[in-house]
């Protein structure tokens, strides 16, 4: 539907999608935009976003859960918001109170399971305070020395469908790989680590796991990791020193100054967990989907892995990043009190979603966007955030990525996909983007 009003002329372009409500543009002859959240739009969202970032860069929209929101989906928009300290984190700020408890906002059924406390929920004073308590037990020595168990991890899962030359790689590689791996590092012992697969199962609807919604998968989470961190904490009063695990250094942490309440510490284990698994679990399987799709492009991989060439493996995985990156949206963001952003006027109390794969493809930030080029080296995507909430977990989410890609490659190079683009489905989630499956043939190996 297209209007004239006075003497600029607006365009109220008409969304096929009922949930997302027409809006004004000022270009005349701009083209209608793609519907926004509907089945096409997950499969490939990145021609709606195109028509964004030229026409409407900052729009408000409704989502999915029925909220309405700021999308941004320019790069230098997106980059300044994300480090804008009147965008606050908390739900407390949103001017539709009763929203973050309906699930509407942020994680399902965190409020109820008195998981409110994490990073990604909470403002300085308390974040500064957190995240660096979270940082002494979270150090690049523990990353570093994780990284022959993530390859044993790769290994052990490939081992487990590689002799019958097919495989689903979101089931049986994705998704276990990043679960098994936090598990390890958190201390979860191996024997409960089974639990946390099927909630984690529940958390993303995957197949074969119980059915149950997110909010409960996130209850038993908390029921446990409160057990464990009180384990845990009466094994380092009983013998004065504790294990080499990440729950137990949150402890010593709290421990040696700063104080972490029993609270904080569930919910510092439960973001750890929540962040750094779906995905990783999307950095796998879209990174995996794209190289299938870029036959050129993962043969150059292909022969640095073969080469041992480490440089080209990082500048790959990021390069896949920026591509089809894991997370669509930044978390949720709310003002504090009215501000401009890209030109618009956001009022105090309202939402915020900040688009980082629109970001990413931005033509005024990146060379030719729309290609996969994995030796590009000038890539400041914003793929882990930016500012202080910047990905806590990154140099773990890199190992995994590394890694996973790395093993596929040299353990089963003729890997090709076993369905056309057009029968994958993609998760419906707002903030995170990545296959319910990934069906794929090679030559079996014993
Ligand atoms: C490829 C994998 C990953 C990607 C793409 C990713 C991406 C991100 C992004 C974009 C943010 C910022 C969100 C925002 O500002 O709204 C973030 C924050 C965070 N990530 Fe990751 N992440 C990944 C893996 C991990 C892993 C493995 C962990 C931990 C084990 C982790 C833990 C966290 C935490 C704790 C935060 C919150 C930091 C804060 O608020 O200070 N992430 N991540």
């Amino acid at each position: 539907m297209r209007r004239s009003a006075g003497a600029s002329t607006v365009v109220w372009v008409h969304d096929q999608n009922p949930s997302c409500p027409a809006s004004p543009s000022t270009d005349a002859s701009a083209p209608l935009m793609p519907p926004l959240f509907d089945w096409r739009f997950a499969a490939d969202p990145y021609p709606a976003y195109a028509w964004l970032r030229e026409h409407a860069p900052v729009r408000k929209t409704r989502v999915p859960s029925g909220v309405e929101a700021w999308l941004v989906t320019r790069y230098a928009d997106a980059r300044q918001a994300l480090a804008d300290p009147r965008l606050s984190k908390s739900p407390h700020h949103h001017g539709e109170q009763g929203a973050h408890g309906k699930g509407k906002v942020g994680i399902p059924g965190e409020r109820s399971a008195n998981l409110m406390t994490h990073l990604l929920n909470i403002d300085p004073p308390d974040h500064t305070r957190l995240r660096r308590l979270v940082s002494t037990a979270f150090t690049p020595r523990r990353v570093a020395a994780f990284a022959p168990r993530v390859r044993e991890l790769a290994d052990t899962l490939i081992d487990g469908f590689a002799g019958r030359g097919e495989a689903d790689l979101i089931h049986e590689y994705a998704f276990p790989l990043p679960i098994y791996a936090i598990c390890d590092m958190l201390g979860v012992p191996r024997q409960d680590q089974e639990d946390f697969r099927s909630w984690a199962g529940m958390m993303i609807h995957q197949p074969g796991s119980p059915r149950g919604g997110v909010g409960r998968a996130v209850k038993r989470m908390r029921g446990y990791l409160a057990e464990l961190i009180h384990r845990k904490r009466a094994e380092l009063d009983r013998r004065g020193e504790g294990a080499d695990d990440l729950i137990s250094g949150l402890i010593r942490a709290s421990d040696h100054g700063e104080h972490l309440t029993e609270n904080e510490a569930a919910a510092m284990a439960f973001i750890l967990l929540f962040a750094g698994f779906e995905t990783t679990v999307n950095l796998i399987g879209n990174g995996t989907y794209a190289l299938l799709r870029h036959p050129g492009q993962r043969a150059v991989l292909q022969r640095a892995v073969a080469d041992g060439d480490t440089g080209l493996l990082a500048t790959a995985v990021e390069e896949l990043l920026r591509y089809d990156g894991p997370v669509e949206l930044a978390t949720w963001r709310f003002a504090t009190r009215e501000l401009t952003l890209g030109g618009q006027r956001v009022r105090e109390g309202d939402p915020v979603l900040i688009v980082l794969a629109a970001a990413d493809r931005d033509p005024d930030k990146f060379d030719a966007p729309d290609t996969l080029d994995l030796t590009r080296s000038d890539n400041q995507h914003l793929g882990y955030g930016h500012g202080i909430h910047y990905c806590l977990g990154a140099p773990l989410a890199r190992l995994e990525g590394r890694t996973a890609l790395a093993a596929l490659l040299h353990r089963l190079p003729d890997l090709r996909l076993a369905a056309q683009p057009e029968e994958l489905r993609w998760r419906g989630g707002l903030i995170m983007r990545g296959l319910r499956t990934l069906p794929v043939e090679f030559t079996a190996r014993g």
